[in-house]
């Protein structure tokens, strides 16, 4: 069912690649969820900059942000059947599509976003972006958004701060079971309903980066965040694979330069922006952050840390190995 289905999609994505490549510029459609203000808003703005002076009347770069085009829910099927050409999804939504790319989920496994840096810039990272080939998705590179906070109406200072809580969750097995493993209970939810869920109360926590949750206004209605950095939301940005590997070589590789540009300034803002929105909420006047000392932030990764073994078989354990090892070897 699932061969038939890429096999039909395939061939409405050739059948789009045909014409276009002729005479009119081929219409590149990036669709993202988040706001235009934050590493990946950014970051898609500046692909389209550069795609379109690469490959002058060659391509015309379409960019939707804030899920105007599609949702969490919608994308990667948009993607297969040749209705977007890029989307730039977290690390923690292609859970249905490969188990390996959880390793990216796993609570306090990183130290820090450089860990993460050289994690996926070595081999194994490398060989993750096309971990979903078989599925006809190709990775052509990794964003970085930054670690993740978690926020709720009450102060999270010990892990029994969150028992009980409704917690969103990007749609991912580890991310619901760190949180089962604190006694809160996980709710998958899309990013563009968490707003409202908060606030009427249909969650009562999240977890996410600082320019997610201030683009968000997540501190309008979230009291307390507090620096936990206990996980990452990186991105990978994906194509069709038959739609890719169908375009005339000039524009492949004038959309891999400009891609390789727009990596390059995700990574160069994101800290900065991650830095001013946190700045932000602290100043709001209607949330506080708490940071936790090192016995507090020792007490979270003990209860988390569980969830390694319990995953352990599902992404491989060499992997897991590997993603450790990134944590020594070069500063943040
Ligand atoms: C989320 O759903 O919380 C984030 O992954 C959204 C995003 O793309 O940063």
């Amino acid at each position: 069912m699932r061969k038939i289905f890429i096999a039909a999609a395939s061939i409405a994505v050739l059948a789009l690649i045909g014409p276009a490549s002729a005479q009119q510029p081929i219409v590149i459609k990036f669709s993202h969820v988040v706001a235009e203000k934050t590493p990946k808003g950014q970051a898609a703005l500046k692909f389209k900059e550069e795609a379109e002076k690469l490959l002058p009347g060659k391509v015309k770069v379409e960019v939707y942000p804030s899920s105007q085009l599609f949702g969490d829910a919608k994308e990667m099927e948009a993607l297969a059947l040749g209705d977007v050409q890029f989307i730039a999804p977290s690390l923690s939504k292609f859970d249905k599509f490969t188990k390996q790319l959880q390793v990216f989920d796993l609570p306090f496994l990183f130290d820090n976003i450089g860990a993460i840096d050289r994690f996926q810039q070595g081999p194994e990272g490398q060989k993750l972006l096309t971990s979903m080939s078989s599925k006809g998705f190709i990775g052509l590179d990794y964003w970085h958004n930054g670690m993740k906070q978690m926020s709720a109406n009450k102060p999270l200072l010990t892990p029994g701060d969150a028992k009980g809580l409704k917690f969103r969750v990007q749609p991912s097995d580890v991310l619901a079971a760190q949180f089962i493993q604190l006694g809160a209970n996980p709710q998958k939810l899309a990013f563009a309903e968490v707003y409202q869920a908060l606030q009427l109360g249909t969650v009562d926590a999240q977890e996410n980066t600082w320019s997610n949750s201030f683009s968000q206004k997540y501190q309008e209605v979230q009291k307390n965040f507090t620096e936990t950095e206990h996980g990452v939301v990186d991105y990978m940005v994906v194509t069709n694979a038959t739609w890719w590997n169908g375009l005339p070589k000039d524009v492949k590789e004038g959309l891999e330069k400009a891609m390789k540009l727009a990596t390059k300034v995700n990574n160069d803002v994101a800290d900065q922006l991650n830095q001013d929105a946190r700045k932000k909420i602290a100043t709001s006047g209607t949330a506080t952050i708490q940071e936790l000392t090192p016995a507090q932030r020792a007490e979270w990764k003990k209860a988390m840390e569980p969830v390694w073994t319990k995953f352990e078989s599902a992404i491989g354990k060499d992997l897991i190995q590997s993603a450790l090892k990134s944590n020594s070897g070069g500063k943040s």
